[in-house]
């Protein structure tokens, strides 16, 4: 019974430990063992084991597979046994330390990777060397952001606007932020969308009210990368039309002015010209003599009439 007793002790500690030990181990190698890449590049998936010089492909079997689920490409005494369709002509093995090269490498590639090496020395007894996965994490970069701004309408105060920002074809999904004159501002409607081959489009759609001409600034982030876009939104000069009524304003009585300034002066003159012309020009005296004789009498008469004054 005591003997009993102790051995399930004894054994269950070491069992714990080993649970321990491997979950951390495996945790470890997780977060460790994740590629990064970019669509379109080409890409080495590490293995777990390397074979030595001494050795070649054909003593060994080697499964590259995708999740678990899906043989990505396998090798059995250096011989290709399977090839999945959808890597075909993209994926390539190192034959010495069995590096999984993908290229182009695509969006829908993003997933955990199992390295799986057996050897095969004892042919019907083989002995799994190692089995490791690595996540392979595929990005695609956005568009530049793409700026449009609609004027809805506009009064003299402020110009009322419909301002857009789109950015397509990227990978993770991303955030849109936008900013005038550096302040954040919230967004009316945004919509991510994913295309077919798993890639993203958004949009941010802000309906505003403009007083004076500002800057946007459009900024899509994702997988701590960001592309920005900034428009200076200019307020319509609408406002030159209530400008414009009191320049024409300022026209016409100017113009009044000048012409009623003129109409004095002709009509200053035609009164002068009857006043003189009814002092001294006499119908019966020729033109010449009026003229002359006009001068005269005005003057004639005020110089005695000065002097006798003084
Ligand atoms: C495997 O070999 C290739 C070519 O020699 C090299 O580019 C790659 O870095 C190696 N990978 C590992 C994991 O050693
Ligand atoms: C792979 O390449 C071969 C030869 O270049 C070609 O005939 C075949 O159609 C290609 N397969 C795919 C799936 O692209
Ligand atoms: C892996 O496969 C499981 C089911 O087998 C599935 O639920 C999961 O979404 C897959 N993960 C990836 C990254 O493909
Ligand atoms: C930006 O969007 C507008 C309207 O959607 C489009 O006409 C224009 O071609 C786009 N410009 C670029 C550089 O994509
Ligand atoms: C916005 O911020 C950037 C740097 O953070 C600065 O260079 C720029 O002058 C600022 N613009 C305005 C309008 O404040
Ligand atoms: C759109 O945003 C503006 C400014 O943030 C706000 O005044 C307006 O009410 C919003 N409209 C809708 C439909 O959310
Ligand atoms: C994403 O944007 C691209 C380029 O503008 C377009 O061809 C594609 O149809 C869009 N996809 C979706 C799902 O809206
Ligand atoms: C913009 O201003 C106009 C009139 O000043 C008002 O009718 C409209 O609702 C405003 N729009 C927004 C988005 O604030």
């Amino acid at each position: 019974m005591l003997q009993g007793s102790r051995c399930r002790l004894c054994d269950s500690i070491p069992r714990v430990w080993l649970l321990l030990a491997s979950g951390i181990l495996k945790g470890y190698a997780l977060e460790k063992k994740v590629v990064k890449s970019k669509a379109g590049e080409k890409v080495g998936l590490p293995c777990c084991h390397e074979i030595p010089s001494s050795e070649g492909l054909h003593n060994y079997r080697v499964y590259w597979q995708k999740n678990t689920t899906e043989v990505v490409l396998a090798y059995a005494e250096g011989n290709v046994i399977r090839e999945h369709e959808r890597y075909k002509n993209r994926t390539e093995m190192n034959e010495k330390n069995l590096t999984l090269w993908i290229s182009p490498v695509e969006i829908l590639d993003n997933g955990p990777y199992q390295c799986v090496v057996q050897h095969l020395r004892f042919s019907q007894n083989s002995v799994v060397l190692c089995d490791e996965t690595v996540t392979l994490f595929v990005t695609a970069d956005f568009s530049k952001p793409n700026i449009t701004a609609n004027v809805s309408s506009t009064s003299c105060e402020s110009t009322e606007m419909i301002v857009r920002c789109s950015s397509h074809g990227g990978f993770p999904k991303p955030q849109i932020s936008g900013a005038l004159n550096n302040v954040s501002v919230a967004w009316n409607t945004t919509s991510v969308s994913k295309s077919s081959l798993n890639l993203y489009n958004i949009t941010g759609k802000l309906r505003l009210n403009v007083t004076k001409d500002v800057s946007f600034s459009c900024s899509v982030e994702y997988n701590g990368l960001a592309k920005s876009s900034s428009l200076l939104l200019k307020k319509t000069s609408n406002c030159v039309v209530t400008t414009e009524p009191s320049s024409y304003n300022v026209i016409t009585a100017s113009s009044i002015i000048i012409i009623i300034f003129l109409l004095a002066i002709t009509l200053a003159a035609r009164y002068l010209r009857r006043h003189v012309c009814s002092y001294c020009c006499k119908p019966q005296d020729s033109v010449e003599e009026g003229v002359k004789e006009c001068v005269k009498p005005p003057t004639s008469p005020k110089v005695p009439s000065e002097t006798s004054s003084v």
